[in-house]
């Protein structure tokens, strides 16, 4: 008989989650104004919110968290962290900061001025915050293939070498700062880039005399992709795989809590001394002295040894797999799903599954609060409501995709739990024409909108 999978770890020590009942639930959101961001941790039985600092760190990294060194100049761990970078990135230069905005903030203050464009892949809501905070545009060239939940193409969050190509060409060299792609593509649904493309896009990038950047908060993730699903790639190493994912870029940011495996933190790594000196000055305004930039000497320390740990392929076929044992569930129950499944989270299409509610009406917020009602489950809104208004009209920005995502924390949760997510969907899909009008937003700041509504 072949042996079925089985995780590779065990568990040191547990955290206690408690069921709650639907009619409390059903209080808690309406007191909470229909904003899951409003929720207190302990009304949540399941939390799907983000995978963003929410991981469980080994056994490892929690011994590194002892001997971290708070030295403030010089710290000893963050030594070991630039050894880390430099090992599995490749990059000589590194800036810590204190998590992926950070990192944006620090680099966009060096590169990116008003009237700049930014073209990229489904930029992410900070990236795209930082961009126009700074009254420049992000312009999305991701291939169309990614907005049409029902194709599976294996490599969603490629760029569109002629949507980018038109960018390049038809503006000056001075108005593009960067190009920037998202490993994986999370606006996109957790969708990977393949080495292909990151190639071909770094062909472009020389020609037109421009630096290409990741935004690399779920690179091992991508990687992990490229081994299964790209030619060429079944036979090297996950280490390797991302080697050469970075020899194509000139720098990169990095939210370290995601595959970092850390609960906060955050980078920038360089491969240029000169920029690496113009963004010091911000990352120390900002951020904190160059070698601790915003964290803690045992954050750095625990981040050194989860970037060696996620990019080992056990961790990341059962992290992988965890994903899309959900996805196939939801799938069999007729759910409507973002396929292929991304790599750290299932995207339910809202569009599909409530096709009745319009997007003025913020039907994928309106399926998240559903879900919670259903089960105490909290995944996330990706769609009209994290959209945001156009910053020059103030109207809505409808996207192509109205998603909920479910984002699976890393280590965190068993498969017992999938099952009882993809249950509590279940009901909601079976109750789905009962649901018969969405919400409107009665208070909402200028940006960033969805955390506050
Ligand atoms: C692709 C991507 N980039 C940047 C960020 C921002 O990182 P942080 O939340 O650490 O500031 C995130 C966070 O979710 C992300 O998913």
């Amino acid at each position: 008989m072949k042996l079925p999978y089985a995780e590779p770890y065990k568990i040191k020590m547990v955290e206690t989650i408690k069921r709650t009942k639907r009619e409390d639930r059903e209080k808690w959101i309406k007191e909470a104004k229909y904003n899951l961001f409003n929720l207190s941790s302990d009304k949540v039985f399941i939390d799907l919110l983000t995978d963003s600092g929410t991981g469980a760190m080994s056994d490892q990294q929690w011994s590194a968290i002892m001997t971290g060194d708070e030295s403030y100049a010089g710290s000893r761990s963050f030594f070991e962290l630039k050894e880390a970078i430099r090992d599995i990135l490749g990059f000589e230069h590194f800036l810590p900061t204190h998590q992926g905005r950070a990192a944006e903030n620090v680099l966009f203050s060096a590169l990116v001025k008003e009237g700049d464009l930014v073209p990229g892949n489904s930029h992410f809501d900070t990236t795209k915050g930082h961009i126009e905070i700074r009254k420049a545009t992000a312009i999305d060239c991701t291939i169309d293939e990614a907005f049409d939940t029902t194709i599976n193409h294996p490599f969603k969050g490629n760029i569109d070498l002629n949507k980018l190509d038109e960018v390049l060409s038809s503006n000056p060299k001075e108005k593009i700062p960067l190009i920037l792609i998202t490993v994986t593509c999370n606006s996109s649904g957790g969708q990977p880039v393949s080495m292909e493309n990151i190639k071909a896009v770094s062909v472009l990038a020389k020609k037109y005399g421009i630096p290409l950047f990741f935004d690399a908060a779920r690179y091992a993730e991508n990687a992990y992709f490229i081994k299964l699903r790209e030619n060429g790639y079944q036979d090297k190493s996950i280490r390797d795989i991302i080697k050469e994912m970075f020899s194509y870029a000139d720098g990169n940011t990095m939210s370290s809590k995601k595959d970092g495996i850390v609960n906060i933190g955050g980078f920038i790594g360089l491969r240029s001394k000169k920029l690496y000196d113009k963004a010091s000055m911000f990352n120390i305004v900002y951020e904190g002295f160059l070698t601790y930039g915003g964290m803690a000497g045992r954050d750095m320390a625990a981040l050194a040894k989860g970037l060696y740990e996620s990019a080992d392929f056990d961790y990341l076929e059962s992290r992988i797999s965890q994903v899309a044992y959900l996805g196939n569930k939801l799938k069999d129950y007729g759910v409507p799903v973002q396929e292929p499944f991304g790599g750290h989270a299932v995207f339910v299409d809202a569009k599909r599954f409530l096709p009745h509610i319009p997007q003025s009406e913020y039907s994928a917020q309106l399926l998240a609060v559903e879900l919670f009602i259903e089960g105490g489950v909290r995944g996330v809104e990706i769609g009209t409501l994290l959209a945001d208004r156009d910053p020059v009209t103030r109207k809505n920005r409808y996207p192509e995709l109205e998603l909920l995502r479910l984002a699976i924390p890393r280590r965190v949760y068993t498969n017992n739990h999938m099952d009882y997510i993809a249950a509590a969907l279940k009901n909601v899909y079976d109750r789905r024409n009962e649901i018969t009008k969405g919400f409107k937003i009665i208070h909402e700041k200028d940006i960033m909108r969805h955390f506050t509504v």
